[in-house]
């Protein structure tokens, strides 16, 4: 039996697993004691894991298929040898970025939510890290559904929302986009408010990211109205996580039940992240018990 640690980093969401060496192959029991961890706390925090890219790729495989990064702005992989590693860092070679989301702050947002079949999980390595800022953030949607007002969990009840592919969470046209000047006519995928996790049968709050939203059937001001509502609810420091990186954090979460953002940081450091992310299936929505499918 594999042997590691669990620890709870906050109260919503998040665990620490140490005494772990992600290079080595992780025996049958150890990955489902992993998975048990995972599905109890959504996202997990490895430290010190010097992973190489195919490491990290094997690492990936563990948890399902890898499914390749979106289009990102400048339309080509950033690692020719990786395509399936997505880049996140601010750092320009010869004027170029070698990767997305440069230095700003990225929105909440839970991953590619504006395809049919958005990734079920991410993998975020940290090669380099600024001394400070930068931190990411993750917000636990089983918690988010769960406290819901009443009235306002019943104002979205049976309902399906746009998920814009529009921009990134760092606020850039994706390559062969257009401008959106009325929601409702945004490009991407229509997805439940509310779906049920594929694993755990729980409910979770599914908003995707907040520009560009829109709760189909509602007249503009009143799905813009009901959204504010929910992104306030879902994003209260109480249903987060906070984690401040260090070199060679491995984190892993899961992407159909958690939201996540990104503090910006100063131009002038470096920050270089390694990403690969896990295929899913398309959200299918959460019915109560006892009731029948609409
Ligand atoms: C992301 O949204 O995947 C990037 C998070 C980060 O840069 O910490």
């Amino acid at each position: 039996m594999a042997s590691f640690t669990v620890t709870a980093l906050a109260p919503a969401l998040g665990a620490e697993i140490s005494g772990l060496d992600l290079r080595a192959p992780l025996a049958a029991d150890g990955i489902a004691a992993l998975k048990r961890a995972w599905r109890e706390h959504l996202v997990l925090r490895f430290r010190g894991q010097l992973l190489s890219d195919p490491e990290l790729l094997a690492l990936s495989r563990v948890f399902g298929e890898l499914d390749p990064p979106g289009p990102n702005p400048y339309g080509k992989p950033f690692l020719a040898e990786f395509p399936e590693i997505n880049v996140i860092s601010n750092v320009k070679k010869d004027g170029v970025p070698i990767g997305n989301l440069g230095d700003g702050e990225a929105v909440w947002h839970c991953d590619m939510t504006y395809i049919e079949t958005p990734p079920m999980a991410a993998l975020l390595h940290a090669l380099d890290v600024p001394p400070s800022g930068g931190d990411t953030f993750w917000a636990n949607m089983y918690l988010a559904c769960e406290t819901l007002p009443r009235a306002l969990r019943q104002a979205i009840d049976g309902r399906r929302a746009i998920h814009d592919a529009t921009y990134n969470s760092a606020g850039m046209m994706r390559k062969g986009m257009k401008d959106v000047t009325d929601p409702r006519e945004a490009p991407g995928a229509r997805h439940p408010l509310v779906v049920r996790h594929p694993e755990t049968g729980r409910a979770a709050l599914y908003l995707g990211r907040r520009r560009n939203s829109y709760i189909l059937g509602l007249p503009l001001d009143e799905s813009n109205e009901l959204l504010d509502q929910l992104w306030t609810h879902a994003t209260q420091p109480e249903f987060t996580f906070r984690q401040q990186w260090q070199p060679h954090d491995l984190i892993l979460w899961d992407n159909r039940c958690t939201l996540h953002r990104r503090d910006s940081f100063d131009p002038g450091v470096s920050r270089i992240m390694h990403r690969t992310q896990i295929k899913g299936a398309a959200p299918v929505p959460y019915v109560e018990p006892g009731t029948m499918a609409a």
